[in-house]
């Protein structure tokens, strides 16, 4: 496929009729009742699945075909908002469209705090101020989030998930920036840094997940630092990456670092990569094995509300086996 395609050809909107028909279907109730917690029902979220496989059928086929193209590997959806629906049954149905789609591509993980098949991530002033008073360096919506690709924890495995949804509940910025994708396949460098990196030891410091406990004490759901190497090319001659959080030159020395650096540049400021704009209730669906994400600073924050932005993030575990460490 020609990845010279207009980045908002890979946004399909879902229409209100179809959407409405979900809703009605699923008849969750109204919003005395309905709550995300529904998603910690196995047998309910199986449901939503098998109404998204029937009624949303053709908008999976058109997200796997982008996303399933190494030269493009990323798909996105527009859900509307029904207007028999307010603000909070929409938003429930909304998570159930986008994690519905994603059940019939991937198999979610379990987020280990909230038992649900996604983990919630809310942005505030108040959080920013607290972790800030703390010291505690986080990736708020209005720090740079360069590009990396999402490992999955498992003991002192890493894995890389094949795929991977961000879907953006709500977004209280008025410049929310783009989304983007940097594809491997696409990327000219590659294999100059393939070479550099191949099975060299990296100490990296991991993008922190801060999680607020009923007590209120902050803690961080990702270990903090691991050695692994960034590059790994197999007996076919395969390279996977895990590029990841930060790597410095007090640990690593000054030529480390600075490879690491240039190729975050070489990767950023390759031509061929996807930009998408941020939007509320607009779902990315990402084969993350085949390419690197990132984000723009979310500027213009609207000043009448203390949350920020809140979105929902599921990580396949059908996933490649990286390190162990
Ligand atoms: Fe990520």
């Amino acid at each position: 496929m020609d990845c010279s395609i207009s980045n908002e050809d890979l946004v399909c909107a879902i229409d209100e009729e179809k959407y409405n028909f979900f809703c009605n279907t699923l008849d969750f109730g109204m919003e005395h009742t309905i709550d995300l917690k529904i998603f910690e029902n196995k047998e309910t979220y199986n449901q939503i699945i098998q109404v998204c496989a029937n009624i949303f059928k053709e908008d999976i086929q058109r997200i796997t075909h982008f996303t399933n193209d190494p030269y493009c590997g990323i798909a996105a959806i527009d859900i509307p908002e029904g207007s028999i629906f307010n603000k909070k049954v929409n938003s429930v149905y909304g998570a159930a469209v986008a994690m519905g789609i994603f059940g019939n591509i991937g198999n979610p993980n379990i987020d280990s705090i909230n038992k649900m098949p996604f983990s919630i991530y809310s942005a505030s002033h108040e959080n920013a101020k607290l972790l800030n008073s703390k010291d505690l360096v986080q990736y708020p919506p209005e720090v740079k989030l360069g590009f990396h690709n999402d490992g999955l924890f498992q003991g002192k495995q890493i894995h890389i998930p094949k795929n991977i949804m961000v879907y953006n509940m709500y977004i209280n910025y008025r410049k929310p920036g783009n989304f983007k994708w940097a594809p491997l396949a696409a990327w000219e460098e590659a294999e100059k840094y393939e070479r550099l990196l191949n099975e060299k030891l990296v100490k990296i410091r991991i993008t922190p997940n801060f999680y607020f406990d009923k007590e209120g004490n902050i803690n961080n759901t990702f270990v903090d630092t691991v050695e692994v190497p960034i590059c790994r090319i197999n007996e076919e001659g395969e390279a996977s990456f895990f590029l990841n959080g930060n790597v410095l030159a007090q640990d690593n020395g000054l030529e480390l670092a600075d490879i690491v650096n240039s190729m975050r540049d070489s990767i950023s400021e390759n031509p061929n990569n996807i930009l998408i704009a941020q939007k509320e209730r607009r779902a990315f669906y990402l084969k993350n094995d085949f390419g690197f994400h990132a984000r723009d600073i979310f500027e213009e924050p609207i000043e009448d509300a203390d949350l920020t932005r809140v979105f929902i993030r599921a990580v396949d575990i059908n996933a490649k086996s990286y390190y162990s460490y």
